[in-house]
Order: C-alpha cells, then sequence, then structure tokens
C-alpha cells in the first residue's frame, strides 16, 4: 500500500523515485495506490478548488506511466470515508508526544507559513489509517517517510496489545534503491524552481528543458575535453535513462570532445522522449477520455471501501464498541 499527495503533475523525479518501483510491485504483491487528498488538505486546505484538477492529472500520470488498475486497486483517499474513521479511532490510542516527536512532521510543521492546524497533526495517524484499512505489510516509500512509519508500527503493537489482538501487521518500509534525479539546474526537481521535466511535458519542451541543462563547468569551449563525473544533471540522466552502450559512449565523446554539450544534449532528449512516448500517448488518450479515469477510480475506491469496510467491522469488535445489532 502507498500514496501520493495529489500537489499537481508528476516529473521525471517521481516517475525514478517512486513510480517505476510501483509498476513493477503491482505484479508481485497485491497493490493498493491512494491519491491522498485529504493529506494535501492538512497544508492546502484553501486551495481545495485545484485539488480536483489535481487528482485527475495524479490519475493520469499514473495510469500512463502504467500502474495497471487491472492488477492493481487505484483509488481517492476521500471516497473511502471508512479511513476517517479508522483514523479517528487510531487517534484515541496515539499519545500526542508520538506525534509531536515525528521529525518528518516537525520539518512540515517548520515550513508552514501559518498556525499549526490540528488536521497536520494528525497527519501520520491519517496515513496509519490508509495503511491499516487494507492491513498492508509492506508501504514503498521514501527515506522521509520512514519515521511516520514507524508511529504506524507503535500504533499497531499498541492496538493489538490494548484489544488483546493479532488484528493488524507490523507494516515494513520497502526501501528499493532509486536514483535521486535532480532538476535541469542541478537544484531539486520541484515545480516551485522550473527545474522539472513532466511526464505530461510535449517532446519539444522536454527538449527546451535538457536544452538548459547544466554540463561539466570546466567544459567552456566545443573543443575542451570534457568530464562525464563533473557533469552533474545531463551525464546523470544518462545514467538513468540511457541503455548502457548509449551511456558509454556519451562519457567516451564527452573525454576526447569529439561531441559538443548541444550534441550530446540532443541524444539525450531523443533517448527520454523515446522512453516517455508510451507513456504519454497513453496519458492522451485518456486525457481525452475523463470518464474512463473517473471510472477506473470510482471501481478503485469501491473495492478498497469493501476491504476497509470489513477492516473497520473487526476493528470495533476488537474495541467493543457500540452496536445496535
Ligand atoms: N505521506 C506520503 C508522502 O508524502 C503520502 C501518503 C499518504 C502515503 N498516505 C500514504 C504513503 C500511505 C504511504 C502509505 O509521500
Ligand atoms: Fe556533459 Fe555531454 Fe557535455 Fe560531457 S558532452 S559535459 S557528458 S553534456
Amino acid at each position: 500500500m502507498s500514496g501520493m499527495r495529489p500537489t499537481g503533475r508528476l516529473h521525471l523525479g517521481h516517475y525514478v523515485g517512486v513510480l517505476k518501483n510501483w509498476i513493477t510491485l503491482q505484479h508481485q504483491y497485491q497493490s493498493f495506490f491512494s491519491i491522498a487528498d485529504w493529506h494535501a488538505l492538512t497544508t492546502k486546505y484553501d486551495e481545495t478548488q485545484g485539488l480536483n484538477g489535481h487528482i485527475l492529472d495524479v490519475a493520469l500520470d499514473w495510469l500512463g506511466a502504467g500502474v495497471d488498475p487491472v492488477v492493481a486497486t487505484v483509488f481517492v483517499q476521500s471516497q473511502v470515508p471508512e479511513v476517517a474513521e479508522l483514523h479517528l479511532l487510531l487517534s484515541m490510542l496515539t499519545p500526542k508526544k508520538w506525534v509531536e516527536t515525528d521529525p518528518t512532521l516537525k520539518d512540515m510543521v517548520q515550513m508552514l507559513h501559518e498556525d499549526l492546524n490540528y488536521g497536520l497533526l494528525g497527519y501520520p495517524i491519517l496515513q496509519t489509517a490508509d495503511i491499516l484499512s487494507v492491513k498492508a505489510h509492506l508501504v514503498p516509500v521514501g527515506k522521509d517517510q520512514l519515521a511516520h512509519l514507524e508511529i504506524s508500527r507503535d500504533i499497531v503493537t499498541r492496538f493489538n496489545h490494548l484489544y488483546q489482538v493479532e488484528l493488524f501487521p507490523a507494516p515494513q518500509p520497502l526501501l528499493t534503491e532509486t536514483p535521486m534525479l535532480p532538476g535541469v539546474d542541478g537544484r531539486k526537481m520541484g515545480k516551485s524552481y522550473g527545474n522539472a521535466i513532466y511526464l505530461s511535458d510535449t517532446e519539444e519542451e522536454t527538449w527546451q528543458k535538457i536544452k538548459q541543462g547544466i554540463t561539466d563547468p570546466a567544459r567552456i569551449k566545443r573543443t575542451d575535453p570534457g568530464n562525464p563525473l563533473e557533469c552533474e544533471v545531463i551525464y546523470k540522466y544518462y545514467e538513468v535513462f540511457a541503455p548502457s552502450d548509449v551511456q558509454a559512449l556519451a562519457a567516451e565523446e564527452c573525454r576526447t570532445a569529439a561531441r559538443g554539450c548541444m550534441d550530446c544534449k540532443r541524444i539525450l532528449a531523443d533517448v527520454i522522449n523515446a522512453q516517455l512516448r508510451p507513456m504519454r500517448e497513453r496519458r492522451q488518450a485518456l486525457a481525452e477520455d475523463l470518464g474512463q479515469v473517473r471510472q477506473i477510480l470510482k471501481d478503485g475506491s469501491e473495492k478498497a471501501r469493501e476491504e476497509c469496510r470489513q477492516t473497520l467491522q473487526e476493528v470495533r469488535s476488537a474495541m467493543k464498541l457500540f452496536s445496535l445489532d
């Protein structure tokens, strides 16, 4: 089980860091992928208007990239209200200290320009509800999410111990070595820096961005030999996207000044565009048929709901909560 907050279109950093991994894992495990729109509200509660578009954009990016709704359950968090009930119940047995000392949450709070909302404090508990609602064993996430996941495991231990049940497995992180991809200017790839190449960019936009990419700063004239290891963006992209022979040739021709940086970028843009072409075509086709995308999300949300309803029933009964039946 994993999720992403819908904050906008996805870029190559998301693709190589997260999505590519999910696309492999979906064939190895029964998988649930949540578009965590409530989590987005914890910091952007005043931007609900844009959220609807972001949700569809994320769905298009996932499906275009190859998340397959036939094998994986793709759903929207807010369409599974049972997650909110589970969040509420779990919040009752979570000591305030646990969330207050979560370093990832501390970072989020520090970046806030306003007072801390009660909802943001519950971020890791809501995430725990996502995970436990489908009783997930494995959670493929990045390092920044490990602290949240530790809280999830602590909540599981506490729940199982308090109510003397073995209801939830302790969710383990699934850390996969994924490359960190810098933006074309060498800084962290992100929307705010304008240095990101998007899955949904056109081939021309991709080329225009790669053209601006930074290269070996010591290579000034076309005749200067270069050092690929000092070329932190363009050569890094070769390492991530190009087949090994194409990559080796780039390194060789860079060192001997047999190719100029512009040619080198042109070849790279062709490599990346060729790789993204089938994804972009699939995305485009779906973007022209949003009815189908909505249906996929609807079916996925219904499937996730069924799991979650079942889990909640077990939770209510383990906690001996009041029932009229
Ligand atoms: N907090 C995660 C992130 O920012 C997104 C997320 C929401 C998530 N719910 C989840 C990740 C459940 C794993 C499992 O990346
Ligand atoms: Fe980088 Fe290619 Fe220029 Fe060498 S030739 S510095 S690898 S862009």
